[in-house]
Formats: C-alpha cells, structure tokens, sequence
C-alpha cells in the first residue's frame, strides 16, 4: 500500500542542485521520492529525466510564495499518506549581479522567496512530519552571519538577536520585514544590514533552522531533525554555471542530511557545509 510507504520532498526540483537531490534520493531513501516544482511543465520534464536513468519518482506542482499550492500539496499528502518523513527546501532564488530592478524591490522578492515561502511551506508541512522525520533547509555561505555588516552598533545588535536560543520565528520575520523596509528607503546600511538580498534572505533561512530544531525538541513526535547547509558553488543557472561544483557535488550535503539515521543525538539545528562538515554558525566569523 502506497500509504505504508515513508515519503521525501524536494522543493524546487525541476533543475540544479534540486533535481540532483531527487535523483540521489531515488537511489537511497526506502520510499517514495516526490519531485516538486512551481512550474508543471518544467516539473514533469524533470520526471521523465528521471525516468530516463533508470528511476522513479512521483511529480506534484507546488511553488513555494502561493499558499493555495502549498495547502493543495499539504492536503494531498495528507489525503494520500496522512504523513511523511523527509523534507528537503531547496527552492530558491537569486537576482543576477547586473539586476537593474530597485534594491528594495530585489529585497522583498528575495526574502519572500526564499525566506517567507520557506517559513509557509514548513507551516503547512510540519504537522504532517511522521516521528523520525528528517528535513534539510539548504541555504547557502551567503546565509553566514558575517554578512550582516552594515553600520555599527546596528550591526552587532542585529547579530544578537539572530543568534539568541529565545530568538521566535515571530521575531525573525520581523527581522526580515525591516530588513525589507530599510531596502526600500535606502537605509538598510545604516540600520546594521549588509548590502546583499540574497545573503540577507539565507541568514533568514539559517536562524529559521535553529528555531525549527528547539520547536522539534518540544515537539511530542519522537525524532524530529532540521539541518541546514551550504551546497557548495554550484555550476547551475543560478550561478549563471560559474560554480565548479556539480549538481551532484552539491546535492551531497542536503542529501546526507535528508538520510540521517534515527535516533541520532546530532547534528540538530546545525549548519553544514557542502563536504558534510560542521560549520558553527554561531560563532564562526569567517
Ligand atoms: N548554485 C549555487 O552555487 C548555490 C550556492 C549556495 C546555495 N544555493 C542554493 O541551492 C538551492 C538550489 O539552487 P540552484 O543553484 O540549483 O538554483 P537553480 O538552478 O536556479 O534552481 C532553483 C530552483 O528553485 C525553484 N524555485 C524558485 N522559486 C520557486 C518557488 N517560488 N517555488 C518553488 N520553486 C521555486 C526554481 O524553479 P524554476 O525553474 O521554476 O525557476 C528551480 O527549480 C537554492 O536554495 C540556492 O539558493 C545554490
């Protein structure tokens, strides 16, 4: 029965580092691997690439900044499985270096892409999470903290809050909605925020993890672990194929993290780089 199964996720999976991810798991997780994608047409193209090497995966459309798909996609799997095991965020977006659109228009698509589509994707998803869940939060170095350097003691203050064990997820948005408004009057300098959307929007992603573990701990389900990750410089569209990694090279650490073992005691809540390595986000300057 199809709904004896365990079932992984892969958001954004059409292309890149996403669609590696699926054909990995198709490979490794004892389950049913669903490949997902904003785009129907570009989605199902990627499940019979899929098909064509050899292996199988289901396709369901979901784009991860439209809550109607993301509540269709939750009530399906909840339909069909009524829960499943293993979540990988791999979706997300980045304005090209020679964008010419307002830098406050860049912030808000950014974060609300990769930011808040995450954050609504994971809020609608969670509570179908089976006990021994696994998901992976890719974000990326650009998600370090060093790359909140704006103006001091803003700066500093910012770090702060991000890094605070009471930090809420409320509270970060916050931090993400002002990080957005300051864009948009020119001020997010001054106010302590670095200059890149991106990297501000994958900060979010990072701190989003840590809180998403210290919920998972207090959850009743037994088991439950977010990691997040930066998969490497990746040759894919987004980094307009500079990257020197493969797609497959970069699929290694969202993979290992989707596929930890059960009832491990770590990692939980904690940022790895793309050779699978630990890297404290906390304390780490560079
Ligand atoms: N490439 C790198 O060097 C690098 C480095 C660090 C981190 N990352 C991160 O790795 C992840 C994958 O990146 P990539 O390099 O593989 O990029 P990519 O080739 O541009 O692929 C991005 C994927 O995300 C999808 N996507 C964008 N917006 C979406 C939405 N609203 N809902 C659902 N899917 C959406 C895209 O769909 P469409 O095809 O429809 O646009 C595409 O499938 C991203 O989170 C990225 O930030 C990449």
């Amino acid at each position: 029965m199809a709904n004896n199964k365990r079932i992984a996720v892969v958001t954004g999976a059409n292309k890149g580092i996403g669609f590696a991810i699926v054909k990995e798991l198709c490979a490794k997780f004892d389950g049913i691997v669903y490949l997902t994608s904003r785009d129907e047409g570009r989605g199902k193209a990627a499940q019979q690439e899929i098909v064509k090497l050899g292996l199988s995966c289901y396709y369901h459309q979901l784009d991860i900044t439209d809550q109607a798909s993301i509540d269709q996609f939750a009530t399906y799997i909840k339909n069909n499985y009524e829960g499943f095991d293993c979540l990988v965020n791999n979706a997300g977006f980045a304005y090209k270096a020679a964008a010419t659109e307002p830098i406050g228009v860049q912030a808000k698509d950014t974060v609300e892409i990769n930011y808040f589509g995450t954050l609504a994707l994971c809020k609608a998803l969670f509570p179908l999470l089976r006990p021994h869940a696994r998901v992976c939060n890719v974000s990326s170095m650009a998600g370090m903290l060093k790359y909140v350097n704006g103006d001091e003691p803003h700066a500093t203050e910012i770090k702060k809050k991000l890094v605070s064990d009471t930090l809420t997820e409320d509270e970060l948005s916050n931090l993400m909605n002002q990080f957005v408004e300051t864009a948009n009057d020119g001020t997010h300098k001054q106010k302590g925020w670095g200059s890149s959307t991106y990297c501000t929007s994958k900060i979010g992603v990072s701190a989003l993890s840590r809180i998403q573990q210290r919920e998972f701990d207090a959850d009743p389900r037994e088991d439950l672990v977010v990691n997040f990750c930066h998969p490497g410089y990746v040759d894919t569209d987004m980094s307009s194929h500079k990257g020197p990694l493969t797609v497959e090279e970069g699929a290694v650490a969202p993979v290992y993290l989707a596929l930890l073992p059960p009832n491990i005691a770590s990692p939980k809540g904690e940022f790895h780089w793309f050779d699978c390595k630990l890297i404290d986000w906390v304390t780490t300057a560079n």
